[in-house]
């Protein structure tokens, strides 16, 4: 039994069109004090399968399969006892810290809040606790910046604090849904170190959301890419790096800028995202894909194991015919 389990997810809207598909059949499952990167471009369904997973879906949509934490089932759990998992054991940490923070409160009363009501210390105690925490994610002078108000702070630390407040708790699981990207690439890369470091430190597992395969090299141990609601290919990142066999991927490979490239030679996957209102049929891929075949647009394919290194891609065309 693995830490965490996500079998078969589905997650729909209700639209005045109709209904959207956003998440089709996913799973993958997370190990321990592991990092798994979920990758794929916007619209893909990264942030809907784990709003899923927290209960955290809009009010029109709804969600089907299982995830199961530390073998319990917690899909669709009624949320009081969904809250109290998320209060203890599953913290996470959105784009835009804002969405977190209350503008008008300063930082001390914030993370204390979540102490006193989630652990019920005392008032002078959850303070302490707090700024060890905003030392531990390396807030310079914590002691006095405590007190002040979030929009007092840099977008850096902003999201230093925010994820020292999703800390406070200890979780098990810390979700990160893109917290890089409203940041510039030195603070974005500082953010992912410190991500990194406090995984060691504490030795939770992590789920890191991204459109941007940069940050996952180097920075996760899984990867998972997904398009128009679907699982492409997973593996171990190092290993996917140099051995992916999904054209999807294959593509998001070759628009990762590199050092030693210059800007002006990035290259984008041609065409379009997918229309999340059709019933999928066939892979959602196959319209852009150069080898698409016949059954590609007629039949979904499923996730197969690749090699024995826990990789599997769901794709019709040969890996000879893709390498
Ligand atoms: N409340 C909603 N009603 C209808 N469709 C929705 C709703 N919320 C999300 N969607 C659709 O679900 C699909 C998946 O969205 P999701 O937010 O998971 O994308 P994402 O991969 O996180 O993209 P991004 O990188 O832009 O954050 C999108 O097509 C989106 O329009
Ligand atoms: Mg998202």
């Amino acid at each position: 039994m693995s830490f965490l389990e996500v079998n078969n997810l589905k997650v729909e809207f209700d639209t005045a069109d109709g209904i959207v598909s956003a998440v089709n059949n996913v799973s993958f499952s997370l190990d321990e004090g592991k990092i798994l990167a979920i990758v794929g471009e916007s619209g893909s369904g990264k942030s809907q399968t784990v709003f899923a997973m927290n209960g955290l879906l809009d009010h029109n949509g709804r969600a089907s399969g299982s995830v199961k934490f530390e073998g319990k089932e917690i899909l669709n759990l009624p949320s009081r006892e969904l809250n109290l998992i998320r209060a203890q054991k599953i913290a996470m940490i959105f784009q835009d810290p804002m969405t977190s923070l209350n503008p008008y409160v300063r930082v001390s009363e914030q993370m204390a809040e979540v102490l006193v009501h989630h652990q019920g210390v005392s008032k002078s105690d959850a303070i302490q606790q707090s700024i060890n925490m905003l030392d531990a994610v390396k807030i310079p002078d914590a002691k006095n910046r405590i007190r002040m108000y979030p929009h007092e702070f840099s977008g850096g630390m902003r999201q230093r604090v925010m994820i020292a407040m999703s800390l406070l708790c200890h979780p098990k699981l810390l979700i990160a849904d893109e917290p890089t990207t409203a940041l510039d690439v030195t603070v974005q890369a500082q953010i992912m170190q410190l991500l990194a470091d406090i995984q060691k430190e504490f030795g939770m597992s992590i789920i890191l959301i991204t459109h941007d395969l940069g940050v996952v090299a180097g920075n996760s141990d899984e990867m998972l890419v997904m398009y128009g609601g679907e699982v492409m290919e997973i593996g171990k990142t190092e290993h996917l790096y140099s051995n992916a066999t999904h054209p999807y991927t294959q593509g998001l490979m070759s628009a990762v800028p590199r050092l030693d490239d210059s800007a002006d030679r990035l290259v984008t996957i041609p065409g379009n995202p997918p229309n999340m209102m059709l019933t999928p049929v066939g892979c959602p891929f196959s319209p852009r894909c150069k080898f698409a075949n016949t059954t590609c647009s007629l039949q979904t394919p499923i996730l197969a194991k690749v090699d024995n290194n826990d990789h599997y891609r769901a794709c019709h065309v040969a890996i000879e015919d893709i390498l």
